[in-house]
């Protein structure tokens, strides 16, 4: 069984960062309570953490203040339980894994048109308060702002939570915002305003389109993602995603995607016919209109019984990339004081990701679970049997 070590108890904040923040019992202390904590596991200090543990409430705005015993503020898309806060931690061999939190500011309520307006103010607070430009994001409004938007979210933010109190920024935004039936369009349109005119036409073919990420703030190189689902994927379609130069090669996509999906009962390799596995391809240059990277998702939680079952894959694609698996499990006990085997769904995805110059990184997304945790997934009447 995986053994999670023991942390001070969810909920209690340490008494020097808890002032500031929301009472335990609400959405912002809950989030920011595990935030402060996974800060810990990952080496920040104190008052980087307790800074970005601000940011992380001040973003959620008033339903920060909203108790845990009322349901989830809207029907946000970001996480099973609509909790508009997930974690990640981002492991490359050698290093202390990085942190990130993904969030949907004003936690998503009032639908696509105001949740849009509260993204972009949210953004724009950012980029005032560490002095970035949101050119990029600007430039794209008209389509991903329209006045009566469509589809599952409006905006979403990423907080890449480095030493030093200013975080990396990524936004997230919906392809199908102007319309499902132009969501090609809309993509092809951002690319080429954002430099890229050949990046759509390097594209895989997928069954959608999800996200257009941009990269804003202080990166070294700023990239832009677009983030493909495929449906009913296996292990060897997977191996031909990637459209990026230089590799991966497809036997390492296929090695992960075989450890993170696991096998079926009857020994062969998992399709991925529950929820579709997703491939992100960044672009940061346009003089070959072909992507510099490639990360490929597999969303873990359909494929486990249960968290432990999650655990133990993460573990071992950690080791195989030389990474230490103590830091996961430590940050596992410091979101969620239940067992691993007790539900499935709070590792929500396992990622791989290959940046041009940069060594391969291998990304565990934990749910926050304010609200609901799914219960571990029954075993089938033969596995039942043999137990
Ligand atoms: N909850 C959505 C999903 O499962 C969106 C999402 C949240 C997501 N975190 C993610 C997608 C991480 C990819 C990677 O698809």
């Amino acid at each position: 069984m995986i053994d999670v070590r023991h942390r001070p108890p969810i909920g209690v904040l340490p008494a020097t960062h808890a002032a500031a923040l929301p009472a335990a019992g609400t959405l912002g202390g809950h989030t920011a309570g595990q935030l402060l904590r996974l800060c810990e596991v990952a080496g920040l200090g104190g008052a980087d953490a307790a800074g970005y543990a601000r940011v992380l409430t001040t973003a959620l705005g008033p339903v920060a203040l909203r108790p845990l015993a009322q349901p989830a503020p809207s029907r946000s898309f970001l996480s099973d339980d609509h909790t508009p806060v997930e974690f990640s931690l981002s492991f490359e061999q050698g290093q202390a894994p990085s942190l990130r939190v993904l969030l949907e500011p004003g936690g998503g309520v009032g639908g696509l048109a105001r949740s849009g307006r509260s993204g972009l103010r949210a953004v724009r607070a950012l980029a005032r308060r560490w002095n970035f430009p949101t050119d990029r994001l600007d430039d794209l409004e008209d389509l991903f702002f329209p006045l009566s938007p469509q589809g599952p979210l409006a905006l979403w933010c990423a907080l890449e939570l480095r030493p030093g109190g200013v975080p990396r920024v990524k936004v997230y935004l919906n392809p199908a915002a102007s319309g499902t039936e132009r969501v090609g369009t809309t993509v092809r349109e951002a690319l080429r305003r954002l430099g890229h005119p050949q990046a759509f036409a390097a594209l895989p073919e997928s069954d959608r389109i999800l996200f257009l990420a941009l990269d804003l703030g202080d990166w070294d190189v700023p990239r832009v993602k677009v983030y493909t689902a495929h449906d009913n994927l296996s292990a060897a379609a997977a191996g031909g995603l990637s459209r990026k130069e230089d590799g991966p090669p497809p036997t390492e996509i296929e090695a992960f995607f075989r450890t993170a999906a696991g096998r079926q009962e009857n020994g062969q390799d998992t399709v991925l016919d529950r929820r579709p596995g997703l491939a992100c391809h960044a672009f940061t240059e346009s003089a070959t209109g072909l992507p510099t990277g490639f990360t490929f998702h597999v969303p873990v939680r359909d494929y486990v019984r249960h968290d432990g079952e999650a655990l133990e894959r993460a573990s071992a694609l950690l080791r195989h990339y030389g990474a230490d698996p103590a830091r996961l499990l430590d940050s596992v006990a410091a979101v969620t004081s239940r067992r691993p085997e007790d539900g499935t769904g709070l590792i929500a995805y396992l990622a791989l990701a290959h940046q041009a110059g940069r060594p391969p990184r291998v990304t565990v997304y934990i749910s926050s679970e304010a609200y609901r945790v799914r219960p571990p997934a029954v075993l089938s009447p033969r596995a039942e049997a043999v137990h």
